[in-house]
């Protein structure tokens, strides 16, 4: 047998992982869209080969190999990614490393509420870990049922839960990472506490799979509360959104688990593609706002909680009409109402995506502007505005107008509306870019719109950890 680093890589990659979990376009049979196509349907990459690792030591010795032989690799989880990070480039020349092989869960250290997971753990399949050692993961997202731990960590993925919990940073306590060399970095710890220098774990979190490759992570868990209620409120403005939003959080406290905005034409999309759901109140209001409490007392104590709050609400006329989930299944049927947006969105069309973030005092003046500049621009544009008010988070999405066709539309003006949306955003002292990340999408955008000095340390930490430009290139900073 050859020394490893003189072999083809290819044939490396098959001793390390086994001939079954390296795939490659050599094999007719074999399928590689699910990881070569992004969910959003806009860039279709081309894969050297997409390798499936087992372990953490199988991912050190394919990136040591990956190394030798100068080819790139794209980490990548369940691939329901937004901003086209996790798939390859069109050249054929980079592997795909899927992390979804890895998923069992470690440990859990129920004093210290803690649970260890490997990177390519389901989320969905991590909350029912959580569950049945009677605990609760609280990231929440539509994806959730494909989406992996890893790539919410690479993302620093938000979700619903982010005004009680905060984004997936917020709910880490420790890593496993393999380095740009192929080295382990065991950082698997639980502790609260540990001012031993540069934080590394946030470092990594929200790198987009540019920084090191996350194998496995420690989480925290939070005690189940005792009862969870939901309420559809129909709101006038998103100034009375804003309203309730204030309200909400003094009433409830620290009780107040959700708080999503959903505009009319949004909901719209949803009642056109799934009219099965029946989405309360659409109708007769600009926006509606899906609210969640999570009480640590009783359900009686919940609903009693509720009440008063949208009595006060209807009482100052920051809300006209509300509904309150009569049990589990209700609840849930509204959550998946919320959740159904983004897949009545895509089935609607191609649309001009915007995930952008301001402080939430600012968004009812930020959406009245800039819905006036864009119709003005763009006459008959639609907005598919719905998203993370709790948060200040807006998907403030940019439908082409009614009866154009969708790629034609965004060939045109993708870039003139970007640049028209993310102006504002930075009047009103925003973020391009809340949760879903830079990826390959906004890389260009970046540069113009991040301060200067923070970009210039963004490339000195990427150089200084992946020097040779192997993670992910053309990803976050281009
Ligand atoms: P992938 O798409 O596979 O990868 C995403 C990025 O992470 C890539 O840059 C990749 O290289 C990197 N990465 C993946 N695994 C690793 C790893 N192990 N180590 C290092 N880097 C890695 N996002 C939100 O924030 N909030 C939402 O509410 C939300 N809702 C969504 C709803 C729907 C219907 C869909 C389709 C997407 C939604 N998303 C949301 C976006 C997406 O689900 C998240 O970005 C999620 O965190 C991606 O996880 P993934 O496993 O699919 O990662
Ligand atoms: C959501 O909040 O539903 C997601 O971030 C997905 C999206 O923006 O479409
Ligand atoms: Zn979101």
């Amino acid at each position: 047998m050859r020394p490893p680093l003189t072999q083809p890589l290819l044939e490396q990659l098959r001793q390390i992982c086994g001939a079954a979990n390296v795939l490659t376009h050599d094999d007719p049979a074999t399928d590689l869209s699910p990881w070569e196509q992004d969910w959003r349907k806009r860039v279709r990459g081309l894969a050297l080969a997409v390798v499936r690792p087992g372990d953490t030591a199988q991912v050190a010795a394919v990136v040591k190999a990956c190394a030798a032989a100068n080819t790139p690799i794209v980490p990548q989880g369940g691939n329901t990614g937004l901003v086209v990070g996790g798939v390859p480039n069109g050249s054929g020349t980079q592997i795909v490393l899927s992390m979804t092989r890895m998923n069992t869960v470690r440990a859990i250290d129920p004093a210290n509420l803690t649970i260890t997971v490997e990177a390519g753990c389901v989320l969905q399949n991590l909350q029912t870990a959580a569950e049945q050692a009677g605990f609760l993961f609280p990231l929440s997202l539509g994806a959730e049922g494909s989406c992996t731990i890893g790539g919410n960590l690479g993302t620093n993925a938000g979700g619903t839960q982010v005004v009680r919990y905060g984004n997936t940073r917020e709910l880490c306590l420790g890593l496993e990472v393999v380095t740009a060399q192929g080295e382990v970095w065991h950082g698997l710890s639980g502790l609260r506490k540990d001012n031993t220098g540069y934080d590394l774990r946030n470092l990594m979190i929200g790198s987009e799979g540019t920084l090191g490759i996350i194998t496995a992570a420690t989480m925290k868990l939070y005690p189940q509360p005792a009862s969870q209620l939901t309420a559809w409120a129909a709101v006038p403005s998103m100034e009375a959104a804003v309203q309730l939003l204030g309200l909400a959080h003094h009433r409830l406290g620290p009780s107040l688990t959700g708080f999503e905005v959903m505009g009319q034409f949004a909901l719209s999309l949803v009642d056109k593609h799934f009219p099965q759901l029946r989405v309360p109140l659409w109708r007769e209001t600009p926006w509606c706002v899906l609210l969640e409490n999570s009480d640590s007392e009783s359900e009686s104590h919940a609903r009693g909680q509720f009440e008063a709050l949208l009595e006060a609400a209807l009482g100052q006329g920051c809300v006209t009409d509300a509904v309150v989930a009569e049990n589990l299944t209700q609840a849930k049927g509204l959550w998946h109402i919320r959740e159904s947006i983004t897949m009545a969105q895509a089935t609607e069309g191609l649309n001009i995506k915007h995930d952008i973030s301001i402080p939430v005092s600012r968004i009812p003046d930020f959406v009245v502007e800039t819905d006036a500049l864009l119709a003005q621009n763009f006459p008959g544009v639609r907005l598919v505005d719905f998203g993370h008010l709790g948060d200040g988070n807006l998907h403030y999405n940019v439908q082409a107008p009614e009866g154009a066709d969708g790629p034609t539309f965004l060939r045109e003006f993708e870039d003139k509306v970007n640049t028209l949306v993310f102006d504002q955003v930075t009047k009103f002292d925003g973020s391009i870019s809340a949760e879903h990340g830079v990826g390959e999408l906004k890389v260009h955008k970046l540069p113009h719109y991040k301060d200067p000095t923070a970009l210039a340390m963004m490339r000195a930490v990427k150089q200084a950890l992946d020097p040779h430009n192997l993670l992910n290139p053309g990803r976050v900073l281009g």
